[in-house]
């Protein structure tokens, strides 16, 4: 009987903890919070104003637009499509938001980059797509997939991780993030083309290179 109970303490504290893991969005408190673009006056929240309930419409939940590719003609040869709280006010406070991913043929890539606030689940429609993503330290364990039309794969919330273009057309997946505003920091770009730069000694270091590589990279141009 003891023992029965503390496994259901024990179990109840899992759940507790786990609801406090899994609020990064705050839970709703009403059906929905549809957002207000207008916040002249200057106060900032954690996610944005909301409209009255009763002016929702419909268009609030809407977006189109997601069958139209994005141009990969840059130099990273990718392009994502966001549709979050940004796109859709009615997705403030609820959670989830959705991209979607072009990549041009062969060596089309979405450069090494961590979502902050936000898990990814991604599925291929056309294409062939590498992925991969790397643990935390001390282990840094890289796991990767060839993904195919119909195959579906997750980056976990915070680590790094890419899609890289292996086949000879163009690719397309789409990707559902479990935060309204998932974030995004590319390595590189945060790196070497942060503003104003890092300190090339500190860049020099950190990544085992001669000083003269660190301001080559640094005047780079690192578009997003
Ligand atoms: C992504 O595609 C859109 C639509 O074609 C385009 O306006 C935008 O400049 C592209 N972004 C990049 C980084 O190439
Ligand atoms: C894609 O972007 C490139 C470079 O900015 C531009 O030259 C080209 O016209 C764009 N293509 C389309 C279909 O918009």
């Amino acid at each position: 009987m003891k023992g029965s109970n503390s496994f259901l303490v024990a179990f109840a504290l899992l759940g507790f903890a786990c609801s406090l893991a899994s609020a990064f969005d705050p839970d709703p408190l009403q059906d929905f919070c549809v957002a207000l673009k207008d916040t002249e006056n200057g106060v900032f929240v954690n996610g944005k104003f909301c409209k009255d309930p009763k002016l929702a419409v419909a268009d609030d939940f809407f977006f189109s637009g997601l069958n139209k590719p994005g141009n990969t003609s840059n130099l990273v040869g990718s392009n994502v499509t966001t549709v979050n709280v940004d796109q859709i006010p009615g997705l403030n406070t609820l959670g989830i938001s959705l991209a979607r991913l072009d990549f041009a043929p062969y060596g089309g890539l979405n450069p090494p980059h961590i979502h902050p606030r936000g898990t990814e689940i991604l599925v291929v429609v056309e294409g062939t797509l590498y992925v991969g993503f790397v643990t935390s330290n001390p282990d840094n364990r890289l796991f990767t997939k060839i993904l195919n039309p119909g195959d579906v794969f997750v980056f976990p919330i915070g680590l790094i991780h890419f899609q890289f273009n292996i086949g000879q057309t163009n690719a397309v997946a789409f990707a559902g993030l479990s935060s309204q505003n998932a974030g995004v920091i590319t390595i590189a770009n945060a790196v070497f083309g942060s503003n104003p730069p890092i300190n090339p000694d500190v860049l020099t270091k950190a990544f085992q290179l001669d000083k003269n590589v660190v301001t080559y990279l640094q005047s780079r141009f690192w578009s997003d």
